[in-house]
């Protein structure tokens, strides 16, 4: 089955929003197949974002990303990756439409309180950066 990785980002941690986020994760048909919340070390984040690495924003994303908790899951489904960024909508919650996740608990395009991966191969190499070989389906 085709998966993809879900970060509820730091902003969306500290608000309160990990059970409204994960309601939905459910709801929308996704397998959670592995879960974790953990601090993400500026190593780990500059890792995660290396194709990110040349954009001007990149120091800051990263300092964000490592600012408080994040909760890291592998979500599993048909079409998991275009579904998943269709329920997160556009990177920017102000553009984002109504009732997509971004939209109802963004604070701004650097705190858009979720990830998604954004293709299949992204999918399983960011799945598998924090989850390799650990995966519970039922
Ligand atoms: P993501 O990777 O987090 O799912 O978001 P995305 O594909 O919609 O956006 P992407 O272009 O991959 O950017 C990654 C994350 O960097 C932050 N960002 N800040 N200040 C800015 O102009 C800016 N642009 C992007 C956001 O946190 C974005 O999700
Ligand atoms: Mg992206």
């Amino acid at each position: 089955m085709e998966r993809t990785l879900c970060i509820i980002k730091p902003d969306a941690v500290k608000e309160n929003h990990i059970g409204d986020i994960i309601h939905i994760i459910e709801r929308e048909g996704f397998l959670i197949g592995a879960m974790e919340m953990l601090q993400l070390t500026k190593q780990q984040a500059e890792n995660f974002y290396a194709i990110h690495k040349e954009r001007p924003f990149f120091q800051s994303l990263v300092q964000y990303m490592t600012s408080g908790p994040v909760v890291v899951l592998a979500l599993f489904r048909e079409n998991a990756v275009t579904h998943w960024r269709n329920v997160i909508g556009s990177t920017n919650p102000m553009e984002a439409d109504y009732g997509t996740i971004r939209r109802m608990f963004g604070k701004s395009i650097e705190a858009n309180a979720v990830h998604g991966s954004d293709s299949i191969e992204n999918g399983e190499k960011e799945t598998d950066f924090f989850f390799k070989g650990t995966y519970l389906l039922r």
